[in-house]
């Protein structure tokens, strides 16, 4: 009897222990993920043990952990890599009662996903400059992927990489989608010529723009007003043959250890006051909650223009597997 009342209270207090985490791969800016853990463990008492990964490695991770899952919830990132997952079996089917307040946007990312993920923000692709270094090496802002080719932005354009990225996955599906996949290519083929650097995180560039260490990024809108903030030269535009937006997204991990905690963090996350911590934390991509107060610093859509993006094809697992093979084969191992 004693044996079984310990075993009890032991079986009890290792539930109480995982009641009160949450383990979250985080993949918007470190600020964000870090206000909204301590702003969740100050008002409910739990952890939240985050790691902090562009979308393409969330991603690697969730299938490396396919068979022994250490995390409960992917908060954030390109909605891409979360359909590819949702379509992997890597995450959960949940129909959030929050979903009717969420944006049709949003809404439809978890349709086509069988609600394996949801929208939680959304924001258009386009270029960030450095108005100084710009000036000061007497180029003109680009308007356009075209102007992107041009030869005196040699060695001054950044982007990040793909395979990590999932900013750069958006620019290869909105390339692919503006062009037709042959022309995209070839595009793609002139541009590496121009770019001095692929970073590893779909922020990277955009910051070395701030810094004046590129003139050019190719940049999610909504990531430039924190470096002007900051006091940065940083501008944006958006291209004039049209442009793609990610829906980022949430998802719950299949076989998540903590899957109480996990659904109340999700919920949490979908509320109008839990999505105001992206701007509170100078991140200005737009909250999927119809509720939500909107910072005068988000993207206005309706002034860009903007392609009829097809989420469900290029966040088909072997459609992006595919895109990003090819890059790697036909253009980033190209000398530049
Ligand atoms: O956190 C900023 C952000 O641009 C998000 O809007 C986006 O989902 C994420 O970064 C993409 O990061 P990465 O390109 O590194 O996967």
């Amino acid at each position: 009897m004693k044996k079984l009342l310990c075993a009890a209270a032991l079986v009890g207090m290792s539930s109480l222990a995982s009641a009160q985490q949450v383990n979250v791969i985080c993949s918007v800016q470190a600020d964000w993920c870090n206000m909204i853990a301590t702003v969740y463990a100050r008002t409910t008492g739990v952890k939240i043990n985050l790691a902090l990964k562009g979308s393409g490695e969330a991603l690697a991770q969730l299938i490396a952990e396919k068979d022994n899952p250490k995390t409960d919830v992917w908060f954030g990132g390109t909605g891409d890599p979360h359909l590819q997952a949702a379509e992997s079996g890597l995450t959960l089917e949940y129909k959030s009662p929050t979903l009717s307040q969420l944006y049709p946007w949003a809404q439809q990312q978890a349709q086509q996903s069988g609600f394996k993920t949801v929208g939680i923000y959304s924001g258009p692709l386009g270029f960030g400059y450095n108005t100084e270094l710009l000036k000061k090496k007497k180029l003109a802002v680009p308007q356009s992927w075209a102007d992107l080719l041009k030869p005196e932005y040699k060695g001054d354009i950044q982007v990040a990489n793909p395979a990590s990225s999932g900013t750069a996955y958006t620019m290869i599906a909105t390339l692919v989608q503006l062009m037709g996949e042959e022309k995209a290519f070839d595009y793609l083929k002139g541009l590496h010529k121009n770019v001095g650097q692929y970073t590893r995180s779909g922020t990277g560039p955009i910051k070395a723009v701030a810094r004046g260490e590129t003139a050019v990024s190719i940049s999610f809108v909504h990531d430039a007003p924190q470096e002007r903030m900051q006091g940065f030269p940083v501008e944006t535009v958006t291209p004039a043959e049209g442009t793609g937006a990610e829906i980022g997204s949430m998802s719950i991990v299949k076989g998540a250890r903590n899957l109480a905690e996990a659904k109340k963090f999700y919920e949490w996350a979908l509320t109008p006051q839990a999505q105001t911590f992206g701007a509170a934390a100078k991140q200005f991509q737009l909250p999927s909650n119809k509720g939500t107060v909107v910072d005068a610093n988000v993207p206005d859509f309706k002034k860009i223009k903007m392609i009829n993006y097809d989420y469900a094809k290029y966040g088909a697992s072997a459609e992006r597997r595919r895109l990003i093979a090819r890059w790697e084969k036909d253009v980033n191992s190209l000398p530049r």
